[in-house]
């Protein structure tokens, strides 16, 4: 039996005064004061307070067995509070219902962590109970901001145009990138399914197709070590187009993001996003994302200390790496123990040898290492790096581009800690002129940097054989706040051109043709220019929420060894089903699990 409920626990206010409602929702608190009860009832449009005094002896009696957590219904009057008791924090805080009947539809155990925001408790503890810390606001806001965001989304391509088509969630396993997600098949013996790492190829396929606009809310799964910002199963905006280049796909997804930010933020955001190019970011920033919301940029001193009498400059230099440089503004005082304490820390989350440094006291240098460097060069390093006269300096040297990337590093902790990053705005930008490929030391060939599907520079083609790492690709990133918010290309649409991408990729024509065989046979029959990009929803969402984790922003999402608490899995299955499936443990494991 439910009660029909005439209102929800968010709406009710003045106008409602002497209305009879019946409300259903949790019992958020219950307090006692000298006989009457006060419920606060919850739902996820708000709470409203509920007041049962003494005149109904049986009514009160049966309110005073409620407890937190107990989902009721409450039939009563909307009453105007009096004015000391408004409660100017809450939607309903004008009003109270008066009860006059009550029913309880289930009791609750005491929750192991109290419902509301801001709790200290352990997440291990909430995704177990991961149904009770969706009752918590901010966890219902993020969701329905979500769900709104998505819908926007589906308007939003819909009125343009886009066909939204569904790609199977079964497919081949074409482990590039990351690993993959196998499913073992029953009726096909010794074989197995991937889950898909993206749709790419699919997507690219129905361009061949005719499908021309294609775009899709769509789950990815890959099997990657986890941090803040990834998890093992996440959902893309997936969207591709024919016969585009990068300015269509640029300014159909920033007009996508502009309506997004006005119809959710209340934000009207500036276009066309600034554009920077992967080799100013890497070199100003130490970063293929830069958040450009910290000033601060990378200097390069190589050219002043290459030819100083100071070793590690000098042999860094000659060895082709970079001496570079950030001034921290106003830490030019910093005392030792601070600078020994920060170079430990540098060392150790950026794998730098070492740290150096340049003090500005009143416009007076000091230098960590100036007795090997004479002042005149201390003085032009502190110029170059842009030192004011109360700044710090510093330095790390090293070969590129890792010295990029620990400086990039170093830049976003002195950025958080000295509160250098301007939060007035969101910062869009277009991160474009990507390599096509990077060299892997560990497996002794190039591997594409977005993915082998992405062209290279019209220009840049016959440059592929002799000289692959100067060859640019047509690829681009799309960064928000320091993230990559999404990332896609124009793509080769020639099968000749295709084989030749693997080919630079170490990836033999039968290989190629027994992985990607599909796309290049698709290929031969009349294939558009096309290009696409994806982005990522779980992230879009975290950014726009201010959440921390993409666990905040996902239902059921899984910790970082990728286990979900609540119905915990992975887990072990029957001897029965592995057998069907034709899959026997390794004995080392079997005894393990
Ligand atoms: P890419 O691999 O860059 O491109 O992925 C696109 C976007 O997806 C998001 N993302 C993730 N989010 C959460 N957890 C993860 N593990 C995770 N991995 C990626 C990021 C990223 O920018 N097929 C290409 C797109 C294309 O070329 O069109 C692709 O998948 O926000």
């Amino acid at each position: 039996m439910s009660w029909k409920r005439t209102h929800n626990c968010g709406e009710l206010d003045l106008q409602h005064t002497d209305e009879t409602v019946i409300l259903n929702g949790w019992v958020d608190v219950r307090r006692d004061l000298g006989g009457i009860i006060f419920i606060d009832l919850r739902d996820r449009y708000g709470i409203t307070q509920v007041v049962f005094d003494q005149k109904n002896k049986e009514l009160h009696a049966q309110a005073d067995q409620l407890r937190s957590e107990y989902v009721i219904g409450v039939k009563g009057s909307v009453t105007e509070r009096d004015n000391e008791n408004i409660n100017p924090d809450r939607e309903t805080g004008r009003i109270e219902v008066r009860a006059v009947d009550l029913v309880i539809y289930s009791k609750a155990e005491t929750p192991p962590f109290e419902i509301k925001d801001d709790i200290e408790t352990g997440e291990e503890i909430r995704l177990r109970y991961r149904y009770l810390d969706l009752r918590r606001k901010k966890l219902q806001d993020n969701l329905l901001l979500r769900s709104k965001v998505a819908h926007t989304i589906r308007n939003f391509y819909h009125e343009k145009d886009f066909a939204e088509v569904e790609t199977p969630m079964l497919m081949r396993s074409t482990p590039e990138g990351a690993r993959d997600y196998l499913v073992p098949s029953r009726v096909n013996p010794g074989k197995f399914f991937a889950l898909p790492q993206s749709p790419q190829t699919y997507k690219q396929i129905l361009m061949v197709s005719g499908f021309d606009r294609y775009y899709q809310i769509v789950k990815c799964f890959r099997d990657e070590d986890l941090r803040a910002d990834r998890q093992p199963e996440f959902t893309q905006l997936d969207v591709e187009m024919s016969f585009v280049d990068e300015e269509a796909v640029f300014a159909i997804h920033e007009k996508l993001m502009v309506r997004i930010w006005k119809e959710h933020m209340g934000i009207d955001l500036p276009i066309p996003f600034p554009r920077m190019s992967y080799k100013e970011a890497m070199e100003s920033y130490g970063s293929d994302k830069p958040d450009t919301r910290i000033e601060m940029k990378i200097a390069d001193l190589s050219g002043i200390v290459g030819k100083s009498g100071f070793k590690i400059f000098s042999k860094t230099v000659e060895d082709g790496g970079k001496v570079v440089a950030i001034t921290v503004p106003g830490q030019g005082a910093m005392g030792r123990g601070a600078l020994d304490r920060l170079t430990d820390e540098v060392k150790s989350q950026t794998g730098a040898a070492g740290l150096i440094y340049i003090k500005s006291e009143s416009g007076k240098r000091n230098c960590s290492v100036g007795k090997f460097l004479d002042e005149d060069t201390v003085e032009k390093m502190a110029q170059k790096a842009g030192a004011g006269s109360d700044d710090l300096v510093l330095i790390l040297a090293g070969s590129v581009p890792r010295v990029y990337h620990q400086m990039g590093i170093l830049r976003l902790m002195m950025g958080k800690r000295y509160n250098l990053i301007n939060t007035e705005k969101d910062h869009f930008l277009w991160i474009t002129e990507f390599p096509l490929v990077t060299w892997d030391d560990e497996s002794a060939r190039f591997h594409a940097l977005h993915h082998p599907f992405t062209a290279p520079v019209d220009d840049d083609i016959d440059k592929m054989e002799s000289t692959p790492e100067v060859v640019k690709a047509r690829a681009y990133d799309l960064v928000l706040n320091g993230n990559e918010l999404g990332g896609g290309s124009i793509r080769i649409h020639e099968p000749g051109l295709q084989r030749k991408m693997f080919r630079l990729l170490g990836i033999g024509e039968e290989e190629a043709q027994e992985k990607f065989g599909y796309l290049l046979d698709a290929f031969k029959f009349g294939a558009p220019p096309h290009g696409g990009i994806a982005f990522g929803l779980d992230r879009l969402i975290m950014l726009m929420a201010g959440a921390r984790s993409l666990r905040d922003v996902i239902a059921f999402p899984k910790n970082q060894r990728a286990q979900s608490l609540m119905d915990n899995c992975p887990d072990r299955v029957d001897q029965s089903q592995l057998d069907e499936l034709h899959i026997r443990l390794k004995k080392s494991i079997e005894n393990s699990v």
